[in-house]
């Protein structure tokens, strides 16, 4: 089966568009002129002008000192109308991202970034939790696709990506085995993966030899060979052999954003609870 993360994202932005009725805000800060970054920020006005968000993104030079970017941000947490706050990473070096992302109000981390926000994922009672993870879980969801007692392996570690689904993947009682790139022996540990999720960034980097028969596949990888987008998994020689498999464009990335509009609705829900 191949997962279409498109289809599924607009089933779940149309919940989210029905849903809505305040005025919702998200504010997007975009520094620097990061072409992918560029991309995805306005991929995610998209989403919001669909879901009928009202989004304010804030285009900000490279130059951009780090106390004027958090100046910025202390107006967004302390402005009432504003009910999302998302930095896009990654940042300039002279910024420090967990700086950044300590100081954007935990009520209003659509991300799931801040320190507060990571605590209690990995306590096991979660708030926000990023929105690639949290989509791949949605998506899994969708095409019942079951985990419990299940070989998960995910390669990366990132904090956005690696390390929160390896806390969502535990928490859906998966036996979980996280990857890197001082990893010995990958592929004896990916071919006994039931579950594959891919967070590495090398196109095509996993063959039909790394993977299971009957495995599901989850590439969250975007990258480019030849100028044509293509995921770390190596779709056509994957998809004979893999049970699931999410294309790339069209899997986790529609994901990633509809899980962000599901997110602000959460802050929306958080702060009025407050
Ligand atoms: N850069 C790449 N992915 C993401 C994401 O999910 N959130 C933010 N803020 N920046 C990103």
């Amino acid at each position: 089966m191949i997962l279409n993360g498109k289809e599924v994202a607009a089933i779940i932005k149309d919940n989210v568009k029905e849903k809505i009725n305040l005025q919702l805000t998200l504010a997007v800060i975009l520094v620097g002129d990061d072409n992918a970054s560029k991309i995805y920020v306005r991929n995610k006005k998209i989403a919001c002008d669909y879901v009928g968000i009202k989004s304010l993104v804030y285009e900000l030079p490279a130059s951009i000192t780090q106390n004027d970017l958090l100046e910025l941000v202390y107006e967004l947490n302390s402005r009432p109308d504003v009910t999302g706050i998302l930095v896009q990473l990654p940042l300039p070096k002279h910024i420090d991202e967990a700086i950044v992302m300590e100081n954007i109000n935990p009520l209003k981390d659509v991300d799931g970034f801040n320190p507060q926000n990571v605590g209690a994922l990995t306590l096991g009672a979660p708030k926000f939790i990023p929105c690639t993870p949290l989509g791949i879980m949605n998506l899994l969801a969708h095409y019942k696709i079951s985990i419990d007692g299940k070989n998960c392996t995910i390669i990366g570690r990132s904090n956005d990506v690696g390390k929160p689904m390896a806390l969502l993947m535990l928490a859906a009682n998966a036996t979980v085995t996280v990857c890197h790139s001082h990893t010995k022996n990958l592929t004896d540990i990916t071919k006994t993966a039931d579950i594959l999720i891919s967070a590495v960034g090398k196109a095509k980097f996993i063959n039909a030899d790394m993977i299971k028969s009957g495995a599901t596949l989850i590439d969250v990888g975007i990258n480019r060979e030849s100028g044509k987008l293509c995921g770390d998994i190596d779709f056509d020689s994957c998809v004979e052999k893999a049970a699931n498999i999410t294309p790339v464009p069209g899997g986790v990335g529609p994901m990633t954003i509809a899980t962000l509009m599901q997110n602000c609705v959460l802050a929306s829900e958080l702060q009025r609870a407050q």
